[in-house]
């Protein structure tokens, strides 16, 4: 028997798994999203069994990516394209750009999935090493970009796990110098760093060698549901299609996005107080004595506590608070915590102190 020996040498995505008591828990370790707006609860609620479970879903609906351009001011030279999740639209993206034996170029550390996805399909992966980890410098990547000839350069904006925002005229510099290359830029964050929501997609219709992923797990709270997008330049966007699943794009879950963006301001509002929030954690584990990693820019905070990380992690955990340590050597000294409304971040830093 055959076993392809990419897949061979790579490993498995672990999933965290759910405790028991996983309702009485907060986790602040994956980034989810704290908030879905009534009106959406009421309306997925309101779905009938038929529609979202006995019938094969329809596809595409259109109304949604009508409503995503319209939100994003997307024109005609750029297709968005639905993918149930953004893992998904990242690893067609990649299969669709390189073949085996190309090259990727993408920080270290960079989001832990799609260095699976390179690794799975052949791909060569080059690592910038970043020096503060917040300090991914447009220079470093074309300096990249002409040693090494990747077929994809591929960057989480804001940087998951530090934070870090390269702003749109910095992106265009790079896709300007690194024609042949198709850039990824990974905005699954980018509400949390531009609440106009707009980010890069702009540069979208401009070049054609930047394809923006975007995901509604983070601010729109739907990261059970499953739901993202790309969006691509039209001279690029039919071979996605090609790799593209639209029958694992489920209705509960294009509907939800669809509700989601018909109350945009709601979340838009959620955006500017998580923003708030974060603040007030950066500077509560500052005041602790712990070195933060910032500013950041997510829904999230990357720091240095004093105590070693998996024993804070297991206090925290013990008192009902999930975080994030990091088993790969080079990340062993970090904790990231996601950040959610006041309430619960004031709750949390509380309980920090009394752990430490
Ligand atoms: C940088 C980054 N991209 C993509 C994703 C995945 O998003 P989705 O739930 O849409 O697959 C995550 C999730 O943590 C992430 O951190």
């Amino acid at each position: 028997m055959k076993i392809n020996r990419y897949i061979k040498e790579a490993e498995a995505y672990s999933s965290p798994g759910w405790p028991d008591n996983i309702e009485d828990i907060i986790r602040l370790g994956m980034n989810e999203g704290d908030f879905i707006s009534p009106h959406v609860v009421e309306y997925i609620q309101s779905l009938s069994i038929d529609l979202i479970a006995r019938h094969y879903p329809p596809g595409e609906i259109p109304e949604l990516i009508n409503v995503i351009k319209e939100v994003h001011n997307i024109g005609d030279n750029a297709e968005v394209l639905l993918y149930p999740g953004s893992d998904n639209a990242i690893d067609n993206i990649i299969r669709t750009f390189s073949e085996p034996g190309d090259t990727i170029i993408m920080r270290f550390p960079e989001y832990g999935n799609t260095v699976l996805f390179a690794q799975t399909h052949g791909l060569n992966i080059v690592y910038i090493d970043v020096n503060p980890i917040n300090n991914l410098t447009v220079e470093a990547l074309i300096q990249a970009y002409h040693k090494h000839h990747p077929a994809i350069i591929y960057f989480s904006n804001p940087h998951n796990p530090s934070g870090q925002f390269l702003g749109p005229d910095e992106i265009e510099i790079l896709a300007q110098k690194a024609q042949n290359s198709l850039i990824i830029v990974d905005e699954a964050y980018l509400h949390f760093a531009d609440t106009t929501f707009i980010g890069a997609i702009p540069l979208v219709e401009k070049y054609s060698n930047i394809v923006i992923t975007r995901t509604f797990s983070k601010l729109f709270g739907l990261a059970g549901l499953r739901i993202g997008f790309a969006v691509a330049n039209t001279k690029i966007s039919p071979h996605l299609r090609i790799l593209q699943r639209t029958k694992d794009l489920t209705y509960i879950s294009q509907m939800a996005a669809l509700q989601s963006l018909k109350h945009i301001e709601e979340y838009r509002q959620v955006a500017h107080e998580i923003i708030e929030s974060r603040q007030f954690v950066e500077n509560s584990l500052k005041e602790i004595g712990f070195e933060v990693i910032g500013p950041s820019y997510g829904n999230f905070v990357l720091f240095k506590p004093t105590v070693e990380p998996k024993i804070l992690y297991e206090r925290l955990h013990d008192r009902g608070y999930i975080t994030r340590f990091y088993t790969e050597p080079r990340m062993a000294n970090y904790m990231r915590v996601s950040i959610w409304r006041k309430p619960v971040m004031e709750g949390f830093i509380r309980t920090l102190k009394e752990v430490l």
